[in-house]
């Protein structure tokens, strides 16, 4: 985690929900982890692995089963009524479908305007002229304030919201899957945006995405679920080159490179197959599929340990270091360099192999 002072604190987050029959899904099953103020961490994994309802447990819609979130050091699950709506302004999320987000009969200029309304901030006259304001600074024309949200494209849609979210001036942006629903060109565009906007306003960001290419680029770190368990959090740098879980090398493997087929190794799970939530596999939740699995995570469910150096996870018999081919290449050239190859080939494949 980036040194500094803590914003969120998430501890033992449970979030459940009604399957009929009796029957409870827990999508999110006790989910720990920290963001330092300023921070942007990346939340991935594949879709229904709880990355949303994770998201909307932290604001409290709906309340978690149990689990803490502390905000600032207040535990948000123990505040309720005039303190939470007081709090509430403070933590603002961006949500995927932004044309569902947006309410269709209400003009975009009084959407933006909304959050002033509700924390009572200025005159009317100033609030519009406020909303005007922020639609420059993310890149939206003032004069279509009167228009209405089927009027914008998605990626306009999406300022929309990134516009009202900001006007609350919050200190932590939720943004769950903000560039999913767009054109590729569009992504960059919204992605630069919200990049800017991090930085101008010193926000704390949590990027939600199921593609591993888009937060690469975007995050300090990475975290990564599984069926509703955290399974590794690392510096993003770190978790892509170096990933420590299988399901984590997994996701890398599998984005899409010009050259994946001359130098990435990939690793094949041994079942495509998302078990069900309702009944989650006993011990490691990743051993139905998992390309290591061994005796011992049949019974034990690994739990998240910090190896130390930044980085957490939660498996049995985490990978090593391995490198990628065409470093592994430049190594070998090295070797034959200092004339002692066969030697320090040896030691090299012994210190990494995985
Ligand atoms: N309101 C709900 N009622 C019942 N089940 C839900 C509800 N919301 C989510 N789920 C279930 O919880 C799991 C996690 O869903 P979600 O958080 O939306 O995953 P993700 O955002 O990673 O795609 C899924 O199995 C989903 O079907
Ligand atoms: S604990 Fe076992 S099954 Fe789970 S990820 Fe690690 S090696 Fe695979
Ligand atoms: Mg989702």
């Amino acid at each position: 985690m980036k040194n500094g002072e803590v914003l969120l604190d998430i501890r033992n987050l449970t979030v459940e929900f009604n399957a009929g029959k009796g029957r409870k899904v827990c999508a999110v099953s006790d989910v720990s982890f920290q963001m330092a103020k300023g921070e942007t961490l990346g939340l991935v994994g594949e879709s229904g692995c709880g990355k949303s309802s994770l998201a909307r447990a932290i604001i409290q819609l709906p309340r978690p089963a149990s689990g803490q979130v502390n905000f600032n050091g207040e535990d948000l699950t123990a505040v309720c009524g005039k303190r939470l709506r007081r709090l509430r302004p403070r933590l603002q999320m961006i949500f995927q479908d932004s044309i569902a987000a947006l309410n269709p009969r209400r003009k975009v200029g009084q959407t933006i305007a909304m959050p002033l309304n509700i924390i009572r901030k200025g005159r009317r006259e100033d609030r519009i002229a406020m909303a005007r304001e922020m639609m420059k600074a993310v890149g939206l024309d003032p004069q279509s304030s009167d228009r209405r949200p089927f009027e914008f494209s998605g990626g306009q849609c999406q300022r929309i919201q990134i516009a009202r979210a900001l006007m609350a001036e919050p200190e932590l942006l939720i943004c769950d899957e903000p560039v999913s629903s767009l054109d590729v060109s569009i992504q960059a565009q919204i992605i630069n945006l919200l990049e800017n906007q991090r930085t101008r306003r010193g926000l704390t960001m949590l990027f939600i995405s199921h593609d591993m290419a888009v937060v690469k680029n975007v995050c300090d770190r990475v975290a990564v679920m599984y069926l509703g368990k955290l399974c590794e959090i690392a510096p993003a740098q770190d978790l892509y080159q170096t990933p420590a879980h299988p399901y984590t090398a997994a996701l890398i493997s599998a984005i899409p490179s010009p050259d994946a087929g001359l130098s990435q190794s990939r690793t094949h799970l041994k079942n495509a197959e998302i078990p069900s939530p309702l009944n989650p596999p006993s011990g490691c939740r990743f051993h139905t599929r998992c390309p290591r699995t061994r005796p011992l995570c049949y019974e034990s469910e690994p739990v998240l340990r910090d190896n130390g150096q930044g980085k957490q996870v939660a498996c049995h018999f985490p990978l090593r270091i391995d490198l990628n081919p065409k470093i592994k290449k430049l190594i070998s050239r090295a070797g034959y360099r200092l004339g002692n190859s066969t030697l320090l080939l040896g030691l090299l494949s012994y210190c990494f192999s995985s």
